[in-house]
């Protein structure tokens, strides 16, 4: 099956890292590790978050949900989310690790 290919849609993404939500595939930050550096360093932009913690500061893809953290909202963007294995949207994804 190719990730191209359209799956049932999920509810929540696979966790990863000990049961955290990875939020930056390119630098393996997780949804934990960006609330800690917003608690510790009072990080109130995009920006400051990629300057902290290198998430976004990839290919980009995560920044909308380093602004849903920002925002109080979780970072998983439910069926628009990307797989955590992919890379793809998960309405589009139908990778065999989805
Ligand atoms: S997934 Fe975060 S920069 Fe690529």
């Amino acid at each position: 099956m190719s990730c191209l290919e359209v799956q049932p849609i999920k509810t929540q993404n696979t966790p990863e890292r000990g049961g955290e939500f990875l939020v930056c595939h390119c630098h393996g930050v997780t949804e934990g590790d960006i609330r800690l550096a917003i608690a510790e360093t009072g990080a109130s932009s995009v920006e400051e978050v990629s300057i902290r913690t290198r998430a976004g500061t990839g290919c980009r893809a995560c920044r909308c949900k380093l602004s849903r953290i920002l925002s109080g909202l979780p970072a998983d963007c439910g069926r628009f989310g990307l797989c955590q294995h992919c890379g793809f949207a998960e309405v589009l994804c139908a990778c065999s690790a989805a």
